[in-house]
C-alpha cells in the first residue's frame, strides 16, 4: 500500500517561493534606487540624539565599561550608571519582536515589556547583590534550582542528561559547545512563546505541565540543528551517506512519519544509528503534541526549511552563474521558516499579521550572521550572499551587494513592517549598530575597514554615517548577547577544565595503581602468602581509586603536602575502601558475584579467605598510617584515631543498611544510612590530608559538610546504576539491590525521586563548597563526574 503524503511538498515550496520572491523584489527595488540609504539617514539622525553623548571630561572613565567585564559586574555597572532599565527595555523589546513576532506599538506589548523588565531587574539585582559568582551562572546547580522554582526539575534532569548524551555524540568536526548554546537558545525561544500564551493566572500544576511540554518541544526541534544542519554542513558524512540521510529527512517531512533506518553500514554507522533514534523520538514527540489545526503547518514549514537549506548547501562557490534570485530566495525562506516553526510547534493558528512580521524578520539575522562568518564560510567554500559577492563582484556587476540589501531589510522592517513606529525604529537601529560594533570587535579595526571598503563602496555617505555611529553611539548593548557570550565562554572554559580533570585523574590513578600492590614478606615468601595474593587480587581490579585520588589532589595541590610523605595515607585509604567492598559483597551481605570487572574474592577463593583478607586490609591501612613519619606523632595519632572512628562508622552504616532490608524508610533515615556507609569514606579522604596539614576546625567542618552531600549523591548514583547501569561498564553485578530487597533511594523514592534527591544533594554540595577556603575546582568537577558517571 502506498502511504498518502501528509503534505504536498512541491506546492507548498512553490507557494513559499512566490512569497519570498515578492519580498525579494521589494528589497531589490530599494537597493537599486538606494532609497533605503536616504530614508535610514533620516532615521539614524533622529535615533542618534539619544545615543551620542557629549560627556564632560570627568565622566569619561565611567563610559569605558564594556560587557567583557564579566556578567554580574556589567549588570551592576549598568544599574549604578542608571542604564539598566533602558538596557533591559531594549533587550526585551527586541526579543519580543524577533522571537515572538510582537508589534511593539501596541499597548499590550508595551505592558508586557514593562512587566518583564521589572521582574528581570529585580532578579538580576538580587543575584548580583547576593554575590553569586559569574561562573555559577547557567551552571548545572543554577539550572536545577531555577527549574525547581517552576516545579520542572524532572524535565531539567532529563534535559541535562540528554544534552550530555547529545554532546558526547556530536562529531569533532562540529563545535559541540556552540551547538549546545544554539539548542538552549531554541528551547528558550519555545519556552518564551509558551509562557506568553500561558499568562499569569493558571494553576501551578498546569503551568508546570505546559512548561515541561515546551522544554521538550524546544529540545525536539532544537536537536535538528546539530543533527541535521550542522551534520550535513560538516562534511562528516560520505557523499553516499549524505544523500541517504537527506532522503530520509525529506521522506519524514513529506509523509509525516520517520522511515526505518534499514541497513546502514557506512563509516558513520554508529553515529547515524544514534541520530536516527534520537530524531525519531523528537519528531514523534512534536507530532504527538501538535494542535490538530496546525499539524500540517508544522510539516510544511519544516519542509520549506529543510529544502531551502539543502538548496543553499548544495551550491558551489566555483559556479559563477548564480542569479540574485537563486542566491537570496533560499536565504529568505530558510531564515523565515526556521522562526515560523517555533511558533507552529507550540501554538494554535496565528493571525496573518503575526505570520508576516515573523516572515520578514528572518533574513535580517541571517545576513548579519553571514557577514560575521564570511571568512570561515569562504574557507569552507560555502555560498552565502557575502562569500559570493566577495568572490565575484568584479566580474558580475549585476550581483546585489548583500550589505546594501541588509540595510534595505532594516529600512523595510522599520517603515513597512512596523509602520515607522518610533519604538520599533529605536530598537532595530540599536541592534543594527550593535551588530556593526561587534563585527568591528571580532574582525579587528583594520580588517573591518577593509571589508567595509568593499561592501560600502557605492554608499560612501551612508557608510560614513554608519561608521560614525559605530565609533560614537552608546547604549546599544543587549542582554541576550551578554548571556550568549557568557554561556559560550563559560562552556568553553568548562569543557577545557573537564578535559583536564579527566586527564588528571587518569594519570593520578595510574600512579596510585603503581604503589598499591602489597609486597610479600621475605621470610615466608617461599611457602607463598595466600592472604597477600588474595588482598592483591581485590586491589588489582578496575577500581576508580576516587578516595586516594581526592587525598592526593587535595593533599599535594591544596595543602602543599609532599607526595612521598603522604603515600602511606594514600594507600591506607584504598585498603580501607577495598576491605569494605569485600565485606559488602559477602554472601551474608549483598551476595555479589562480580566486582571491579571480575569475580568477587569469595567466589575465587572462599568466604573465609574473603573475611580474613578484608580484616587484613583494614589493619594494613593502620600500619601504613603509622609510617607517616614525616609528620608530628601527635598529629598522626589524631589521624589514626579518626581512621578507627571512620571504620566504626562505616560498620554502623553497613549494619543499618542490612537492617533496613524491605523497610519503608524515611528520607532522613535514607540519608543517614548513606552517609554512614558511603559518605564517611569520602569524608576521610578529604579530612585526612586536612588533619595532616593542621587545618583549622572550621575548614574541617566545611569539608565534612561537603562530603556529607557528596557521599549521599554518590551513593544515590550508585543505586541508580544498579537499576539503569550497564553491567559491562559498571564491572559489578546489577539488579543486586532488588534481589536482596535492599532499601535504597531508588526502591523508596523511585528512579525519578532518586534523581531529584541526587540533584538536591548535588546543589547542597556545591553550596557547601563555597565555604571551603581552598581552590575547589577539582572537587567541583569530581562532583559533576560522580553524578554523571556510568561506572
Ligand atoms: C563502591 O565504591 C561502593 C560505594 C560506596 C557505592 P566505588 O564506586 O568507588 O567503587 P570502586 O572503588 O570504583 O570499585
Ligand atoms: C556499599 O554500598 C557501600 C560500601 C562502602 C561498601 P553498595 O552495596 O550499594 O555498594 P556496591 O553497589 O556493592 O558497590
Ligand atoms: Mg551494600
Ligand atoms: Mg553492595
Ligand atoms: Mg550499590
Amino acid at each position: 500500500m502506498i502511504k498518502e503524503n501528509a503534505i504536498n511538498a512541491d506546492a507548498c515550496y512553490s507557494h513559499a517561493e512566490r512569497r519570498a520572491m515578492n519580498y525579494f523584489n521589494t528589497l531589490y527595488d530599494q537597493v537599486k534606487q538606494k532609497t533605503y540609504a536616504s530614508t535610514l539617514t533620516l532615521d539614524i539622525n533622529l535615533w542618534k540624539k539619544s545615543h551620542i553623548h557629549h560627556y564632560p571630561f570627568i565622566s569619561l572613565f565611567s563610559r569605558r565599561k564594556d560587557s567583557s567585564k564579566g556578567y554580574h559586574d556589567y549588570i551592576k555597572w549598568l544599574n549604578y550608571a542608571g542604564k539598566l532599565d533602558d538596557y533591559l527595555d531594549r533587550s526585551i523589546s527586541y526579543i519580543l519582536m524577533r522571537d515572538m513576532g510582537k508589534d511593539l506599538s501596541t499597548p499590550e506589548t508595551q505592558t508586557k515589556v514593562r512587566d518583564v523588565v521589572k521582574n528581570l531587574k529585580t532578579q538580576l539585582i538580587d543575584s548580583s547583590e547576593k554575590g553569586e559568582a559569574d561562573a555559577g551562572m547557567f551552571g548545572m546547580d543554577w539550572l536545577y534550582k531555577s527549574a525547581q522554582k517552576d516545579g520542572i526539575e524532572t524535565t531539567m534532569i532529563c534535559l541535562i542528561d540528554k544534552l550530555k548524551i547529545v554532546s558526547s555524540h556530536i562529531p569533532e568536526e562540529i563545535d559541540a559547545d556552540r551547538a549546545k548554546v544554539k539548542l538552549i537558545k531554541i528551547i528558550a525561544g519555545v519556552v518564551m512563546n509558551e509562557l506568553d500564551e500561558i499568562g499569569d493566572d493558571i494553576p501551578p500544576e498546569e503551568r508546570t505541565q505546559r512548561l515541561d511540554k515546551a522544554i521538550r518541544l524546544g529540545y525536539a526541534y532544537g536537536l535538528t540543528y546539530p543533527f541535521i544542519d550542522d551534520l550535513l554542513d560538516s562534511k562528516v558524512l560520505s557523499a553516499e551517506e549524505e544523500k541517504r540521510y537527506s532522503d530520509m529527512i525529506r521522506t519524514t517531512l513529506i509523509t509525516g512519519s520517520v522511515p526505518g533506518l534499514g541497513n546502514w553500514d557506512g563509516k558513520n554507522k554508529e553515529l547515524i544509528h544514534f541520530v536516527h533514534s534520537e530524531l525519531k523520538s523528537a519528531f514523534e514527540y512534536i507530532k504527538d503534541h501538535q494542535p490538530e489545526a496546525t499539524k500540517n503547518n508544522f510539516l510544511e514549514q519544516a519542509y520549506v526549511f529543510f529544502r531551502s537549506q539543502e538548496v543553499d548547501r548544495l551550491k558551489d562557490l566555483t559556479n559563477q552563474s548564480y542569479t540574485n534570485e537563486e542566491l537570496y530566495i533560499p536565504v529568505i525562506l530558510k531564515s523565515a521558516s526556521s522562526r515560523l516553526i517555533v511558533h507552529y510547534i507550540t501554538n494554535g493558528p496565528k493571525e496573518e499579521e503575526f505570520i508576516n512580521r515573523t516572515f520578514y524578520y528572518g533574513i535580517y539575522n541571517q545576513l548579519s550572521d553571514d557577514l560575521t562568518d564570511m571568512f570561515s564560510d569562504l574557507e569552507e567554500g560555502s555560498v552565502t550572499p557575502y562569500t559570493y559577492y566577495y568572490n565575484y563582484h568584479t566580474q558580475r556587476p549585476d550581483l546585489i551587494n548583500p550589505f546594501e540589501l541588509y540595510w534595505a531589510v532594516v529600512c523595510n522592517l522599520i517603515h513597512n513592517v512596523y509602520h515607522a513606529d518610533p519604538k520599533s525604529r529605536e530598537v532595530i537601529l540599536n541592534r543594527a549598530i550593535n551588530s556593526q560594533k561587534r563585527l568591528k570587535e571580532n574582525f579587528g579595526a583594520e580588517k573591518y575597514k577593509e571589508i567595509m571598503e568593499l561592501f560600502a563602496a557605492d554608499i560612501p555617505e551612508f557608510n560614513k554615517l554608519i561608521q560614525k555611529m559605530v565609533r560614537k553611539a552608546d547604549d546599544v548593548n543587549f542582554f541576550d548577547k551578554l548571556i550568549r557570550d557568557h554561556m559560550i565562554t563559560t562552556m568553553k572554559n568548562e569543557s577545557k577544565q573537564r578535559k583536564r580533570f579527566s586527564e588528571t585523574i587518569k594519570t593520578v590513578r595510574h600512579q596510585i595503581n603503581d604503589i598499591l600492590n602489597i609486597p610479600k614478606s621475605d621470610g615466608i615468601a617461599s611457602v607463598g602468602e595466600p592472604i597477600i595474593d588474595a588482598a592483591n587480587y581485590s586491589l588489582n581490579g578496575g577500581g576508580k581509586r576516587l578516595r586516594p585520588i581526592v587525598t592526593w589532589m587535595m593533599g599535594v595541590n591544596e595543602y602543599g603536602l609532599k607526595r612521598s610523605a603522604i603515600e602511606p595515607l594514600i594507600k591506607s585509604l584504598e585498603y580501607m575502601h577495598t576491605a569494605s567492598l569485600i565485606f559488602d559483597d559477602l554472601p551474608a551481605q549483598d551476595n555479589a558475584s562480580m566486582r571491579r570487572g571480575r569475580p568477587t574474592i569469595h567466589q575465587v577463593y572462599n568466604t573465609s579467605v574473603a573475611e580474613l583478607t578484608a580484616l587484613f586490609l583494614t589493619q594494613k591501612a593502620i600500619e601504613e598510617q603509622t609510617s607517616l613519619d614525616e609528620f608530628d606523632p601527635k598529629t598522626v595519632l589524631r589521624l589514626i584515631q579518626y581512621t578507627a572512628k571512620s571504620t566504626e562508622d562505616m560498620c554502623r552504616g553497613q549494619m543499618m543498611d542490612l537492617n533496613a532490608k524491605g523497610k519503608q524508610l524515611t528520607l532522613d533515615q535514607l540519608n543517614m544510612i548513606c552517609f554512614y556507609k558511603t559518605g564517611i569514606g569520602f569524608e576521610a579522604s578529604l579530612v585526612m590530608p586536612a588533619i595532616l596539614s593542621q587545618a583549622n576546625e572550621s575548614e574541617i567542618a566545611a569539608l565534612k559538610k561537603f562530603s556529607y552531600h557528596f557521599g549521599i549523591a554518590f551513593q544515590i548514583k550508585d543505586d541508580l546504576l544498579d537499576v539503569e547501569g550497564d553491567v559491562n561498564l559498571l564491572g559489578k553485578s546489577i539488579g543486586i539491590d532488588a534481589e536482596n530487597n535492599n532499601s535504597t533511594f531508588v526502591s523508596i523514592l523511585g528512579s525519578e525521586g532518586a534523581k531529584k534527591a541526587m540533584w538536591d544533594h548535588y546543589c547542597l554540595a556545591m553550596e557547601a563548597l563555597q565555604k571551603v577556603p581552598r581552590n575547589t575546582a577539582f572537587l567541583k568537577y569530581l562532583l559533576d563526574y560522580s553524578i554523571s558517571r556510568d561506572h
